[in-house]
């Protein structure tokens, strides 16, 4: 019989917030660092795995920049971007939008090209061996200049076929997206779609600039728009997706437990709220791992998950045709899905048919 779980692991699923650096386990991370002769503050696996307890973003932000130093060569952004690609290939993830933070890299020496050029490869790669479409998009941190980003910018330009959108990441508090609007001007007169990380730890007026100062496509996060009613209401009216990380906003203290986050309570207002990973090797998960959690703590029934999913297909860069094509295959899926035996008589329905099993 099947119950909440297996649709979660079988579902068709878009992740649209992941940091490919983020994706960096501690096992890749020793591997590389020895193959590009460095050191690490840390003698195994499991002391590095130990280091992982946050206690705000900021927090997590210095072991996250601390853990990609050992990103140098084209071969390692290749290989970290074909480890996270295996894994979401695995949990029926069939298309990702993936961020990438440059200056992390840059200000260390190491080449935009390096860097772009492996990440790419392995997107390339994906897609042809496991039909794994994605798009990807370059963050600014938030916490350096102006002037960094729009340098940054400028060192994207010839990259341009391979970067769909620019982001805006790190340390949220005292840096609004309002700082960035020559960046995303110039980004949006180049063709490039914004979005950006508002209302994480930041308040909802962040997320307001965010929309109309920065004219962002998506939010990444977004959770405290329920702050603002007003902001919710147009949220809901225009459907601007929010790209919401459960497990990640746990770990970082934005939400005491999973049981008290609101991704259920804006999904039943009718926002258009997605399920992502955000950094998988640090917050104890990928994208299903995210599913089954929040499912188990908020009591996610069947279409809960369906209209998840649904809207991540909905807000992904695809263009028109190849959404469809996603809308198409989840329907099929989901058709499917309850001819094979998830019907049972005792159960209660939805108005499509799925059955409210409580698992
Ligand atoms: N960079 C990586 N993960 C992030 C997060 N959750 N918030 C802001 N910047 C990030
Ligand atoms: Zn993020």
């Amino acid at each position: 019989m099947h119950t909440v779980k297996t649709l979660i692991r079988d579902i068709p699923k878009a992740e649209l917030h992941i940091h490919i650096e983020g994706s960096l386990e501690p096992e890749l991370m020793f591997k590389i660092s020895r193959r590009n002769g460095l050191s690490l503050p840390f003698h195994s696996v499991e002391e590095v795995r130990k280091a992982y307890k946050f206690t705000n973003l900021q927090s997590f932000l210095d072991i996250y920049y601390e853990g990609m130093r050992v990103l140098r060569q084209e071969q390692d952004f290749y290989d970290i971007t074909r480890a996270y690609l295996e894994r979401i290939h695995a949990q029926n993830v069939c298309h990702t939008e993936i961020f990438f933070d440059p200056q992390a890299h840059t200000v260390r020496g190491i080449p935009f090209e390096t860097i772009v050029t492996g990440i790419h490869h392995a997107l390339l790669d994906a897609q042809q061996q496991r039909g794994i479409s994605s798009k990807l998009i370059m963050c600014f941190q938030r916490y350096l200049s102006v002037e960094s980003a729009m340098e940054t910018l400028h060192q994207a330009l010839p990259f341009r076929e391979w970067i769909i959108g620019v982001g805006l990441d790190s340390s949220e508090l005292g840096h609004p997206p309002e700082k960035f609007i020559p960046v995303f001007a110039k980004a949006l007169e180049e063709g490039f779609l914004t979005v950006a990380h508002a209302g994480e730890e930041g308040p909802a007026e962040y997320i307001w600039q965010a929309l109309e100062k920065l004219k962002v496509s998506r939010i990444d996060h977004g959770v405290h728009c329920v702050e603002d009613a007003r902001l919710v209401k147009k949220l809901i009216a225009e459907q601007i997706p929010l790209t919401v990380c459960p497990l990640s906003n746990v770990k970082l203290r934005i939400f005491n437990a999973l049981s008290e986050h609101n991704l259920k309570q804006m999904l039943d207002s009718g926002l258009c709220v997605t399920v992502n990973s955000d950094d998988p090797a640090y917050f104890g998960g990928y994208i299903t791992e995210n599913f089954m959690a929040v499912q188990e703590a908020l009591n996610l029934d069947h279409n809960d998950i369906y209209h998840l999913v649904k809207n991540s297909f909905q807000a992904t860069f695809l263009n028109k045709k190849e959404k469809q094509d996603l809308l198409d295959r989840l329907e099929k899926f989901m058709s499917q899905y309850k001819q094979k035996g998830l019907v049972k008589d005792k159960d209660t329905f939805d108005r499509r048919g799925y059955p409210l099993l409580k698992i």
